[in-house]
């Protein structure tokens, strides 16, 4: 009755296929909704997880950032086609602290630390060029010294107040079931396929 721990298992096993199979587990599908209250929808990867939630590293200042401050209701939706599962999870994005955001930050190669600086994620960009001159400022600020994270780089850890697990079935008789959040512990019930 733990889905944290039955999502540990699964994720365990996903990893565990072969890459031409299952390329990135961790890939995940992101939905959040603007103030008009239109859903958009993206890939992010999954950094970390335990039964404070799930986290996934962005620009702030994107669209998906700038609708989490909004709007901090967040919905995740994993498919792993070699398992035959789909995980879906519901909840609130909450921040990540400043010292997990630095130590995931620091974990990166300097090329993606460099890139953080150089994109404006979500904004009008005018070339490549533009973006390549922007990669080569931000190299020689920083030449010769570790690139430290940017304010407006950082993490979100989405709290569940549901998850659901589908496996297919025999005859499109799928399994579902769905745990939602009952204050400190969990129930489930089923769901029709
Ligand atoms: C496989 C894959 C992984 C990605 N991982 C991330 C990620 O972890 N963080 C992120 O900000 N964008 C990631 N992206 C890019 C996003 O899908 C998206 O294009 C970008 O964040 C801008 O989204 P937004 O304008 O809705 O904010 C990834 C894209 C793909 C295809």
């Amino acid at each position: 009755m733990d889905p944290i721990e039955e999502f540990r298992a699964l994720f365990t096993q996903a990893q565990a296929v072969d890459r031409a199979r299952l390329p990135d587990p961790t890939a995940m599908s992101l939905a959040t909704v603007s103030p008009e209250g239109a859903p958009s929808v993206r890939v992010v990867l999954l950094k970390g997880f335990d039964e404070r939630g799930f986290v996934f590293f962005t620009n702030l200042e994107s669209r998906k950032g700038r609708e989490l401050i909004a709007n901090p209701r967040a919905s995740l939706c994993f498919y792993w086609p070699a398992l035959e599962t789909q995980i879906r999870i519901e909840g609130t994005a909450e921040p990540v602290s400043e010292a997990e955001a630095d130590a995931y930050f620091s974990s990166r190669a300097r090329e993606s630390q460099i890139g953080a600086w150089a994109s404006l994620q979500s904004e009008t960009l005018s070339s490549m060029d533009e973006l390549r001159e922007r990669v080569a400022e931000v190299e020689a600020r920083f030449a010769n010294q570790p690139v430290p994270r940017p304010p407006h780089w950082s993490g979100r850890r989405v709290k569940p107040s549901s998850i659901e697990f589908w496996r297919a079935g025999v005859h499109r008789l799928h399994e579902r079931r769905r745990f939602e959040r009952d204050g400190d512990r969990w129930t489930m019930r089923r769901l029709y396929p």
